[in-house]
């Protein structure tokens, strides 16, 4: 077995209409540690954060998410900081998808995790697919028909 770079390993999101760029994401991280713990938005972080409702609820991006091969633990978020997951999980690496590296939030993050010795680890997103894609397609979909 190839030793992996880190221990724990800890990634969020919200996984709505769950696509081949979760996946990838998913499977990019696991590449990386021995135990990947997964934090997955509550409906109410959602409707907060992105101010529309998720298509599938909580507990169903939660299996979906869990069922995954390379997700080792799931959690539930419902936090902007990284740092309160850090207090709970003690992961040694946090990843995301690099349309986040560069973003305000992201460089804080950064700067917070690296000072407590975690490492911050920007991995290729997926191009032309997202959830806020598949909502367009669906919608897109039901016009045509
Ligand atoms: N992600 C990715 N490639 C994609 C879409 C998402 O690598 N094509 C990554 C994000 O960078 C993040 C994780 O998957 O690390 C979870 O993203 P999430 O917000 O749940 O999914 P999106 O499809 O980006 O949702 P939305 O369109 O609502 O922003």
């Amino acid at each position: 077995m190839i030793e992996k770079k880190y221990k724990i390993g800890f990634t969020v999101g919200t996984f709505d209409l769950f696509h081949i760029g979760h996946l990838n994401l998913l499977r990019q991280a696991k590449e990386y540690c021995s135990h990947l713990i997964v934090g997955v938005h509550t409906d109410e972080w959602v409707m907060y954060c992105k101010k529309r409702p998720t298509v599938i609820p909580f507990q169903e991006r939660t299996d979906i998410v869990a069922a995954i091969r390379y997700v080792d633990e799931v959690v539930k978020n419902e936090s902007y900081s990284k740092l309160e997951a850090w207090g709970k999980y003690h992961f040694d690496a946090a990843f995301i998808g690099d349309d986040w590296k560069g973003t305000d939030t992201w460089n804080k993050i950064e700067t917070q995790l690296r000072e407590i010795g975690c490492d911050v680890i920007y991995l290729p997103y997926t191009q032309g697919i997202s959830t806020t894609e598949l909502r367009k397609r669906i919608q897109d979909a039901s016009v045509q028909k």
